[in-house]
């Protein structure tokens, strides 16, 4: 069902729950998705990459995306993920998103507040927006962090974090209705245990009201993860562990499925199958 992203994360805290956020190249993960989230009968955010919405199959998924969510028994809300081009978020809006992370992350300070406000000035009071403060190393779509930064393998190692004290200001100057944080959180693979800054965390949270939003929640021991919604966390991002299972799943199945006549159908449902057991992991595991 419709669902206002910051009323379902709001709703979600109040219960000491955190909405898993999971972010779907391809509508058969995001049928796995819901799946998911209607046999656990909680609420879910399916994510769409800037680099999918930047594409018309990518504004075509988005639709396809906004008619999976109604129909679903549960809330289920689709935003528009690490946005930096306002032409791209004003088509995924107009495509059928109903949330934008406005990433002005990492430009400096007055920037990343000029971009958030100007989102909101072409989206409208409508559109609910997430904003970043502290950039996160890796890279969205890749689990072992950009070309550019030399993609190694062994992982990615944390930048920076969030400055606490800017974010009083950043929240009432941007506007935003959820803050992505940077506690020792990467996109993508870790390098070595990934150690989160729970200290930085508390202090962000008691300085705003607005829920906190855990970016690259993959490879987070669920240990950690579970601790989230006690500090203002609603809303948790999952890409790279999700990819890594269909992937593994789809490498063990294909020979078999090849030689099974070619059986596409077979091996699209091992893929939701993966897909769908990783986020009803990842919603038992963030919400009570
Ligand atoms: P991971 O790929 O590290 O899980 O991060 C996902 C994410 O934060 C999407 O915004």
């Amino acid at each position: 069902m419709r669902t206002r992203l910051d009323h379902l994360v709001t709703a979600a805290l109040q219960q000491g729950s955190a909405v898993p956020a999971f972010t779907c190249y391809d509508f058969t993960t995001a049928l796995a998705v819901v799946g998911a989230a209607e046999d656990a009968g909680h609420g879910v955010i399916l994510l769409v990459a800037p680099k999918t919405a930047g594409t018309s199959n990518g504004l075509r998924l988005i639709a396809a995306l906004r008619g999976l969510a109604d129909a679903a028994s549960v809330p289920v809300a689709v935003q528009l993920d690490h946005a930096t081009d306002l032409k791209v978020m004003a088509d995924a809006i107009a495509a059928g998103a109903d949330s934008v992370l406005a990433d002005g992350s990492s430009l400096p300070y007055e920037d990343n507040i000029a971009l958030v406000r100007e989102a909101r000035a072409v989206l409208g009071a409508g559109v609910v927006l997430e904003a970043e403060l502290g950039g996160l190393a890796g890279d969205e779509d890749r689990a072992f962090g950009s070309e550019e930064t030399g993609g190694d393998p062994a992982g990615v190692a944390v930048a920076g974090l969030t400055d606490s004290a800017q974010v009083e200001d950043f929240v009432a100057r941007t506007g935003a209705q959820l803050l992505a944080v940077a506690v020792g959180n990467v996109h993508g693979k870790y390098k070595g245990e990934p150690q989160l800054r729970w200290d930085v965390l508390q202090d962000i949270a008691v300085r705003t009201h607005i829920p906190l939003v855990l970016h690259g929640a993959s490879g987070i021991p669920a240990g950690e993860l579970v601790k989230a919604a006690a500090m203002n966390v609603g809303k948790v991002n999952f890409n790279t562990e999700l990819r890594t299972g269909v992937l593994s799943t789809l490498q063990e199945q294909l020979t078999a499925h090849r030689a099974d006549g070619e059986n596409l159908q077979g091996l699209l449902g091992h893929w939701n199958t993966s897909a769908r057991e990783f986020a009803t992991s990842a919603l038992g595991m963030l919400t009570r």
